[in-house]
């Protein structure tokens, strides 16, 4: 019998309560998932995310912006702080804030962020607000490929959500982040185990097909 591949090494960053990063760091107790959470890296001392990777074991760092002189000093030290944990994969699990060139460089290509909209649809810092203020009838949640822009990369995975009459903001994101959680955990397993090809807009799960040239 052989060993199954070790599992990918994913870092997370968060800002808000982390109930993405519970619902994947739990998805990664099953050895099978092929993908585990090794850092956690929040930019508030007081981000819940914070309490549910030291409870699970998973080392943290805080990156405070507050702390820096400027804001490309602050993402330098994040791009530093990511490295030390070695991540194959990094996961904005509600990260609220842009990260600049320092990690892009690094890590593009290679992180993935969860948006609480049908993008393109609705991008940014409230995108159940702005769906509910649309009068969208159905939104939902995106998996995303990070580029320099605001929500604006390649989509990984989607699923919708049913908009009601009644909804407030906090209705439907909580109703939102139930179905995000289970396709963000699902997404970030499918990429660890089978890998991903982007070609143009379109990204599929499966390593590229090997050319004729690199095949020989
Ligand atoms: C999630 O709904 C995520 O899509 C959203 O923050 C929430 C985090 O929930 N992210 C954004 O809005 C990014 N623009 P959590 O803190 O409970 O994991």
């Amino acid at each position: 019998m052989t060993n199954p591949p070790p599992a990918r090494r994913v870092v997370v960053l968060a800002s808000g309560t982390g109930s993405i990063l519970r619902a994947v760091i739990e998805a990664a107790r099953e050895e099978a998932f092929g993908a585990r959470v090794v850092g956690v890296v929040t930019d508030k001392d007081d981000a819940g995310a914070l309490a549910i990777a030291r409870e699970a074991g998973i080392p943290t760092a805080v990156v405070r912006l507050e702390d820096f002189e400027s804001r490309a000093l602050w993402d330098e030290a994040v791009a530093r702080t990511l490295a030390t944990f070695d991540p194959e994969l990094v996961l904005l699990a509600g990260f609220m804030r842009l990260l600049g060139a320092p990690v892009l460089d690094r890590f593009g290509g290679r992180i993935v962020n969860t948006h609480p909209a049908l993008l393109p649809a609705y991008p940014g810092a409230h995108g159940v607000r702005d769906a509910l203020a649309g009068g969208a009838k159905v939104t939902g949640c995106s998996v995303i490929l990070v580029d320099a822009g605001v929500d604006t990369g390649p989509i990984v995975a989607q699923a919708a959500v049913e908009v009601l009459d009644d909804d407030t903001e906090s209705t439907l994101h909580a109703r939102i982040k139930e179905v995000e959680q289970v396709l963000v955990a699902r997404t970030i397993g499918r990429m660890a185990r089978e890998g991903w090809t982007v070609t143009g807009r379109s990204v599929r799960f499966g390593a590229p097909t090997p050319t004729p040239e690199e095949e020989s």
